[in-house]
């Protein structure tokens, strides 16, 4: 597919000033589009510039949530070059998500060269210091006008890039959270293991609530027994308890995320030992009693590695590592930014240079 490009004839002055990008404010100038139709396919890849779009009000998406999203960056190397990081994995988890939400497979070799060109036309965006990067946000939605409930019959693709700084205020500083025991996010059958709007809407009165608190975010219990550790709102979860790293399995309800994946296999390659198993919120405090929980740590592309300092499940709240960085979520930070920075050899074969 050949993918047309309109440039911008007004383009917006690029922030000079990277410390104050803060998390997905700011938009480049271009953005990638491609619709969907039934029994056409997909057609009209294209790069426009960054736009409002017009949606009919009866658009399907905006009563039924049918879609979905990806989320990843693109680095600026010290040679300048520009970088991304296991981009293929997204691609991938996008049309499992779209698998569970009906929404039709988008061609992964049309989405990435669409992503290059853009990145391309761009590349003047991509911010230059330690830590800021630029946010990408592939998303599909159903845009057919119909206030029945059936799968869509039109969509849109699209592709916008934000540069951004770290997601959280406190940088690699620790995170407090706050672990949720009345609402749950997502049930084993449900949509819990996909990117989908629906997810996060959910999610978001357990945030007020973790805000409320004076805490970063929440860490939610799985639906069923509501004691075993599930994910955090943008982020999975990894304990180290004595010499063992260990993450909840996915078991259906949580994101299989891409730096969840990266952390298992670089500690498995540093010789530790990982485990991916129930882990109940108990355990995690009879730990914390005896003294072993050592450190906490969510992962995710907008967070990267951000220690858990504080754990607050009730009355209980538990300090970890003195709320400061431990010793392996700092070596997998380095590590992870190290190579997706272009700053460190990438001897696991994950970024792609444009
Ligand atoms: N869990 C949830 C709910 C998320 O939104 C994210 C972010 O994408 C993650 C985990 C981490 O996934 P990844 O490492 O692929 O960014
Ligand atoms: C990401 O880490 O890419 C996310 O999607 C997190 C969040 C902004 C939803």
């Amino acid at each position: 597919m050949n993918i047309k490009i309109t440039k911008t004839t007004n383009p917006k002055p690029i922030p000079a000033d990277d410390s104050t990008l803060g998390f997905g404010r700011v938009f480049s100038d271009h953005m990638f589009v491609m619709n969907y139709k039934k029994g056409e396919g997909w057609y009209d890849p294209r790069i426009v510039p960054f736009d409002d779009i017009a949606l009919s009000p009866a658009a399907m998406v905006l009563h039924y949530s049918q879609t979905i999203f990806e989320g990843l960056k693109a680095y600026r190397k010290p040679d300048g070059n520009i970088q991304l990081f296991r981009p293929e994995e997204n691609f991938k988890r996008m049309n499992l998500s779209g698998s569970r939400m009906v929404i039709p497979e988008i061609p992964e070799d049309v989405a990435l060269a669409g992503l290059k060109e853009l990145l391309k036309l761009d590349k003047d965006w991509i911010p230059h210091s330690d830590g800021a990067s630029l946010y990408i946000r592939p998303f599909v939605f159903a845009s057919d006008p119909f206030v029945g409930v059936r799968p869509g019959e039109e969509y849109i693709f699209m592709i916008i890039t934000s540069p951004s700084g770290p997601y959280y205020a406190t940088g690699l500083n620790p995170v407090g959270i706050y672990v949720e025991e009345s609402f749950v996010r997502a049930v084993r059958g449900g949509p819990g293991y996909t990117k989908t709007g629906g997810n996060y809407a959910a999610s978001l009165a357990g945030q007020v609530e973790a805000q409320k608190q004076g805490l970063a975010q929440v860490l939610w219990l799985d639906g069923i027994e509501r004691k075993y550790i599930e994910e955090v709102g943008a982020m999975n979860i990894f304990f180290v308890i004595g010499d063992e790293v260990i993450t909840p399995e996915l078991q259906g309800s949580i994101l299989e995320g891409i730096t969840r994946k990266s952390v298992i296999e670089l500690c498995r390659k540093w010789g530790l030992k990982v485990t991916e198993r129930k882990i109940s919120i108990d355990e995690i405090a009879d730990t914390y009693k005896s003294g072993a929980l050592k450190e906490c740590f969510g992962t995710g592309t907008a967070a990267v590695i951000s220690p858990v300092g504080l754990l607050k499940w009730g009355d209980l709240s538990m300090e970890i590592n003195n709320n400061k960085i431990g010793d392996v979520s700092k070596r997998l930070y380095d590590t992870l930014t190290g190579i997706q920075y272009g700053k460190i050899t990438d001897d696991m074969n994950w970024v792609r240079e444009l």
